[in-house]
């Protein structure tokens, strides 16, 4: 019997792809190609990783039958702004998992930069970015890890993947449904800045209103998680007032 292969990914207008079968991480590569010269919407798309990297230095499970995509944007503005994209990034894993798998809950996202699906995780996003100086950004890489068909057992948080949830969505289809949200939403944010990504993103995210445990470097802050403001920073609403959190983990958590 013939081994049936599913058809090759087709990236919106404007996206260059970058398939690789195996790489250590879509990032470096992506970062690598960045410095020297690769352009906006530089899709780089591995098979599998063997050395993923997530945020705060974790290692990210990369085996095959999973996505693993960074992509090369080219923004002029700041570091700060910059890692606005992240948002951007969640927002189209959310809207590319809505045009493939209509069942998928309208709220998954969850502050920073994650996806959830029934409270466990499905997808991360890593952004990282050059720049010389005080001056823009040369270059932001967003790499974007998705649990299509495996994922990690033995992790800090629960995790799952969209085959454990019931959906059955081809790795390609997946990344071409992405660049096609990658442009429009790099697009609206490029003309209209943040705004309309928050309000969008906050439309998707989950435990609004709801008691979270935010873990920083030396600190547990408890709190309702109340939004996010015009920076990308958490909103977290404590007895002694609302207080708005850079950085940190969240966790499900009872309230101060
Ligand atoms: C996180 O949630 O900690 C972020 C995970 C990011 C994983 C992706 S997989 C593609 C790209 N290459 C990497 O090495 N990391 C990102």
């Amino acid at each position: 019997m013939m081994a049936t292969r599913n058809p090759a990914p087709r990236l919106a207008p404007g996206c260059r792809l970058v398939a690789l079968d195996s790489v250590g991480s879509t990032n470096d590569e992506a970062k690598r190609l960045a410095g020297e010269g690769a352009g906006h919407l530089t899709f780089v798309w591995a098979g599998e990783q063997t050395a993923g990297r997530g945020r705060r230095g974790r290692a990210w499970h990369s085996p095959r039958g999973n996505l693993y995509v960074s992509v090369v944007l080219r923004p002029r503005c700041p570091v700060p702004k910059a890692m606005e994209l992240g948002f951007v990034a969640g927002l189209a894993i959310a809207d590319a998992l809505a045009s493939l798998a209509p069942a998928i809950p309208g709220r998954l996202l969850k502050w920073p930069n994650d996806v959830l699906l029934g409270g466990r995780k499905v997808a991360g996003i890593l952004v990282e970015s050059e720049a010389p100086g005080a001056g823009p950004v040369e270059w932001v890489v967003l790499g974007s890890g998705v649990n299509v068909a495996s994922y990690p057992s033995r992790v800090e948080r629960p995790a799952t993947s969209l085959a454990a949830e019931g959906c059955e969505v081809a790795v390609e289809a997946l990344l071409g449904a992405y660049s096609e949200r990658i442009v429009a939403w790099t697009e609206v944010w490029t003309r209209e800045g943040f705004p309309p990504v928050r309000r969008s993103w906050l439309d998707r995210a989950v435990g609004l209103g709801e008691a979270v445990e935010v873990r920083l470097h030396r600190e547990v802050l408890k709190g309702i998680f109340a939004g996010m403001d015009d920076q990308g920073a958490l909103l977290l609403d404590q007895p002694g007032g609302r207080r708005a959190v850079t950085v940190g983990e969240v966790f499900a958590g009872a309230a101060a």
